[in-house]
C-alpha cells in the first residue's frame, strides 16, 4: 500500500473540469497518486468518467466524485464547488481544463460559436474560480488554467478560440492579483500534446513535429507534470504561464 505521510498534498481536494478524457484524465490519475481527493467534471462522457471514478477507486476507496453539467450554464457551476464542500469539506485545487476547440474561419462564424468557444474557454472558468474563490483561500489554494501555447500566436483558422485562450492567460494574471495573498493563480500553455481526435492529417502532424525543437509530440502526463508543479512545488509562484510545448514556440 502506498503512504502519504511525507506528501504535503494527501488528503488535499482538486477540482478538475472536462476529466472524463485525455489531459483531464491525466491530470487526475497523476493528483490522485499524490493522495488527492478528487471532483472529476464532465459534461457529455459520463461512461469515460464513471470508468476512471472506478479505476481510482480501486486504487484508493471513496476519493472521486462525479458531478455533470454543461459550463456554459454559469448559474450552475456553484454546484461543482459545492460537490467538493459536500463530500470533503474543504476545496484546495482548481484546475480549469475543459475546452471546446474547433476552426471558426472568418466569413463564416456564427454566434453560437463565439459563445461556446468562450463560453468553456474563458467566461466558465471566471466564474467558476469566483465561486471557488472563498473555500480555495480558506485552504491557501490555487488554481491552474489551461491555456495554450495559441493564445499568444494565433492559429490559422482559429480566431475565436485565440482569443478565449488569450483571455484565459489574462485572467491567469488578473486573478492573480486579486485572489492573492491566499490563492494562487497559474497557467499551463500546452503546444501540440494530443492530437484532436477529429482532425490534423498527417502532414500536418509532421509540419508541427519538424517545428518543434524536440522534434516530437508531447503527451497528457508533460501538462499533468507540469500541473502538479504548479500546484505542489510552486508556493512563490503566482500569475505564471507556464509553456510546455517541446520548444514549439521557439520557431514559425
Ligand atoms: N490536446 C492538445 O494538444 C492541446 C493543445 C493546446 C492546449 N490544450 C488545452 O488543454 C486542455 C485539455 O485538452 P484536451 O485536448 O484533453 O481537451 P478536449 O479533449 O478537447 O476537451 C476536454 C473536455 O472539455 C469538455 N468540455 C468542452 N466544452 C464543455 C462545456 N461547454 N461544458 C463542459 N465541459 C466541456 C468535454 O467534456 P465531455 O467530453 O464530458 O463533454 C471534453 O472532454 C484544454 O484546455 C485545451 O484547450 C490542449
Amino acid at each position: 500500500m502506498t503512504t502519504f505521510e511525507h506528501n504535503h498534498l494527501a488528503g488535499k481536494v482538486a477540482l478538475i473540469t472536462g476529466a472524463a478524457h485525455r489531459v483531464g484524465a491525466m491530470i487526475a490519475r497523476l493528483l490522485h497518486a499524490q493522495g488527492m481527493n478528487l471532483v472529476l467534471h464532465y459534461r457529455h462522457s459520463g461512461e469515460a468518467a464513471r470508468q476512471l471514478q472506478a479505476e481510482l477507486h480501486a486504487l484508493r476507496a471513496a476519493s472521486v466524485t462525479l458531478v455533470q453539467a454543461d459550463l456554459l450554464d454559469t448559474a450552475h457551476l456553484p454546484r461543482l464547488v459545492d460537490a467538493a464542500l459536500g463530500a470533503w469539506q474543504r476545496l484546495d485545487v482548481l484546475v480549469n481544463n475543459a475546452s471546446s476547440f474547433y476552426p471558426t474561419p472568418v466569413g463564416s462564424v456564427t454566434e453560437a460559436q463565439w459563445d461556446d468557444l468562450t463560453g468553456s474557454n474563458l467566461k466558465a472558468p471566471f466564474f467558476l474560480t469566483q465561486a471557488a474563490a472563498p473555500s480555495l483561500a480558506q485552504q491557501h489554494g490555487c488554481v491552474v488554467n489551461i491555456v495554450d501555447i495559441h493564445a499568444d500566436r494565433p492559429l490559422k483558422s482559429h480566431p475565436v478560440y485565440c482569443v478565449a485562450k488569450a483571455g484565459l492567460v489574462m485572467l491567469t494574471k488578473a486573478l492573480a492579483r486579486e485572489l492573492g495573498p491566499q490563492v494562487r493563480v497559474n497557467a499551463v500553455a500546452p503546444g501540440a500534446v494530443m492530437w484532436p481526435e477529429h482532425t490534423l492529417d498527417v502532414a500536418a502532424r509532421d509540419y508541427i513535429i519538424s517545428r518543434t525543437a524536440l522534434k516530437r509530440e508531447g503527451a497528457a502526463h508533460d501538462i499533468a507534470q507540469a500541473v502538479l508543479f504548479l500546484i505542489r512545488d510552486a508556493g512563490y509562484i503566482s500569475g505564471h504561464v507556464l509553456t510546455v510545448d517541446g520548444g514549439r514556440s521557439l520557431s514559425n
